[in-house]
């Protein structure tokens, strides 16, 4: 048996679904435990791209179960759309699990993320949110004003805490943000109703599914969204997002405790990428920038906004390794690097004159860094390659100079999109 926490070791979209796609096949139960439909996780199988915002990656194969558990944000709407689409796509979705802990995303969350949002674009201090209401729900949980699963089977209280929510709500957006929009919350009473009726069947306490499957032996594996960086307590804040998307969040998020989790596997790509706003000390401006994008097709899998792109971080990677207390790392991407003269790997960041190793909390102190850059031989098309054997020695060194920088191993290699 055993449990592996996989999560994003950058700022997101590393290729994590790949991954737990591919450990599915020898898992018996995949978890989501934080983080909503912001999400975009694709996986490729012999070309045919399959993508998903809050159902885990690993639904495409037919036995396992898939669990959404309490530390996720549901949008109701956007899950039946996604368990719609994959119906029409012949997918099983019988064997998925919704927590009766995870707290709703209403109508107006994703108003006031797009109201912030706008507001605060006005002085270019906008976060660049996926705009699907994810912080205000988040929000909402932290302040208890928040709506769960449980409460849709409670007619009373459900009723009441909507129309309770949507006065506040209303009052701020008219008056805190100037918003024309208004909702009336016994329309969203009869739309949360019949998500309710549909959903009815997904829905139980899966932190004793979780648990159950774990003392039984199981493998299970948690899928982590969104990436270190975008870490509410060790992410770039505010430029992040509102939950733990490190391995620690995945024990929250699940209900389980931290003796239960035997490997911590962190998703990295041979280079970097960020959406939305906030510092980013290896960016490149250059056509480098440019042809990392176009060759890696870096571009919102949500909001489809182009990627921003930059060298591999080393000090990122060690920070990434030890805020998750990483046993492992998935790298990949590397075959998008091909046929550059010269990569460059970041290993320190020049600030104020002096060399450091460590990521700085201030975003003020972030955006001085300069990056100190080693420089390693390239290579050519990889994507072919399948044993580590074949790997070009010019590949071998990045790996191995990779992972004396960031303090881990690395144990699997991504050439491509596909299983
Ligand atoms: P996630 O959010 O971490 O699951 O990652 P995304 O799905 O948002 O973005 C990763 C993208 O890279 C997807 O389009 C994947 O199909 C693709 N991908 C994953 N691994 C590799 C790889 O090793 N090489 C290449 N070229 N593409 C990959
Ligand atoms: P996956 O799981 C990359 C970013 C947004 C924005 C910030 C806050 O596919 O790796 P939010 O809507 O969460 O309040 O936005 O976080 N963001 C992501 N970036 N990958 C993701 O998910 C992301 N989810 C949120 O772009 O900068
Ligand atoms: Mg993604």
């Amino acid at each position: 048996m055993s449990t592996k926490v996989v999560i994003g070791a950058q700022w997101g979209d590393e290729g994590k679904a790949k991954i737990i796609d591919i450990l599915s096949e020898k898992a018996d139960v995949v978890v989501r435990t934080q983080g909503g439909n912001n999400a975009g996780h694709t996986v490729a199988v012999n070309d045919e791209f399959y993508k998903f915002q809050l159902i885990p990656s690993g639904i495409l194969y037919k036995d396992k179960k898939c669990i959404i558990a309490n530390g996720v944000v549901i949008d109701p709407e956007g899950i039946l759309n996604e368990i719609d689409g994959l119906v029409e796509k012949g997918i099983d979705v019988s064997t998925l699990k919704i927590s009766n802990r995870a707290h709703l995303v209403m109508p107006y969350h994703k108003a006031l993320d797009q109201a912030k949002e706008s507001l605060k674009a006005k002085e270019g201090k906008e976060i660049g949110t996926t705009m699907k209401g994810i912080g205000p729900c988040y929000m909402d949980k932290a302040e208890r004003s928040g709506i769960r699963v449980c409460d849709l089977y409670h007619e009373d209280v459900f009723e009441a805490k909507v129309r309770e929510n949507v006065v506040v709500k209303n009052a701020m957006l008219k008056h805190v943000y100037h918003q024309e929009v208004q909702f009336d919350a016994e329309e969203i009473i009869k739309a949360y109703k019949t998500y309710a009726e549909r959903l009815k069947d997904f829905v139980e306490d899966t932190t004793v599914t979780v648990y159950e499957a774990i003392k039984e032996g199981k493998d299970v594996l948690f899928e982590g969204a969104q990436g270190t960086l975008l870490d509410l307590d060790i992410g770039t804040y505010p430029y992040v997002t509102s939950s733990h998307p490190i391995t620690g969040g995945a024990c929250v998020g699940a209900g389980i405790g931290p003796t239960m989790i035997d490997e911590c596997i962190g998703v990295m790509k041979g280079y970097i990428t960020r959406v939305g706003k906030g510092p980013f000390p290896t960016e490149l401006f250059d056509a480098t920038g440019d042809r990392i994008r176009e060759e890696g097709h870096e571009f919102g899998t949500v909001t489809g906004r182009p990627r921003r792109c930059g060298w591999f971080d080393a000090v990122i990677g060690e920070f990434a390794v030890r805020t998750s207390g990483l046993t492992q790392i998935a790298l990949n991407k590397i075959d998008v690097l091909k046929d550059l003269e010269v990569i460059k790997i970041c290993v320190g960041y020049k600030l104020n004159g002096e060399v450091i190793k460590y990521f700085p909390a201030s975003l003020e102190d972030l955006e001085k860094c300069e990056p100190v850059y080693e420089e390693m031989e390239g290579w050519g098309e990889i994507s072919h390659i399948r044993t580590y054997e074949e790997l070009p020695e010019s590949v071998k060194k990045y790996i191995h100079r990779i992972e004396e920088l960031v303090g881990c191993k690395i144990t699997m290699v991504g050439v491509g999109p596909n299983r």
